[in-house]
């Protein structure tokens, strides 16, 4: 638990107060955690795996957020009364989990004023990350989105390797397309133009940013 940034502020005894609280779950690839609408009784903090938060509207999709180590989701419906999940939750990859039950989630965050700010903290970053989205998606052409996805993602996920900033996690056309709010061949044709001027190099559905200067420059 004390890899979880979430409980990086709690003293050790706190956190062995609340160890023995969660439950493990593990999990395969393309299972369904929740769906939007269902009541929610539980956190998930991710002990490893790869999570994606998103929301449906008949074959259209848009993902709201990608979790990984170290992340938590779910909060959203055990802290807003008599509402149901936001989003539904489906792993990328198999996952274990530490999940924690309503009563025990806010039973201690009644206890600990440090859990309920840096919940807090990073409640408003990603408010912010949602406002951008809101920007994005009103003012930016698909160009530009793809790249500012493809930043935000080498920020959260990236690993720097000889070629370059490596995006660690796999991701199909479709997929980006889900993120950035537009259509595969959206995708497709940004992302060979920017293998035709070198931008950018794909492997196994892994994109590493080649030129990190350039591709920052031109969305400045
Ligand atoms: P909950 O509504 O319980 O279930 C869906 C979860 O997805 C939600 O809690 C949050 O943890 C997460 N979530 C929903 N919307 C966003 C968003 N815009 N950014 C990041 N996480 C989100």
């Amino acid at each position: 638990l004390q890899h979880i940034p979430l409980f990086q502020e709690l003293a050790e005894d706190d956190l062995f107060g609340i160890a023995p609280l969660f439950a493990e779950k593990k999990v395969n690839k393309g299972t369904i955690l929740f769906v939007e609408g269902d009541v929610g009784e539980e956190l998930y903090l991710i002990q490893s795996g790869v999570v994606k938060i998103y929301r449906v509207d008949e074959a259209k999709e848009i993902t709201l957020a990608l979790f990984r180590d170290g992340d938590f989701f779910g909060e959203m419906s055990l802290l807003s009364s008599g509402m149901t999940r936001s989003a539904t939750a489906e792993t990328l990859a198999s996952s274990t989990f530490y999940v924690l039950n309503r009563t025990s989630f806010t039973s201690f965050l009644e206890k600990s004023p440090k859990l309920c700010l840096k919940l807090l903290e990073m409640t408003m970053q990603r408010l912010r990350h949602a406002n951008d989205q809101i920007f994005d998606l009103t003012f930016l052409g698909v160009r530009s989105r793809i790249i500012k996805t493809m930043i935000r993602l080498s920020e959260q996920h990236g690993i720097m390797t000889p070629t370059g900033l490596l995006i660690d996690v796999k991701l199909t056309h479709q997929q980006l397309a889900n993120l950035v709010g537009t259509v595969r061949e959206s995708v497709t044709k940004v992302l060979q133009e920017m293998l035709d001027d070198e931008l950018i190099y794909i492997d196994k559905k892994l994109i590493t940013l080649r030129n990190i200067e350039a591709i920052k420059a031109e969305i400045r």
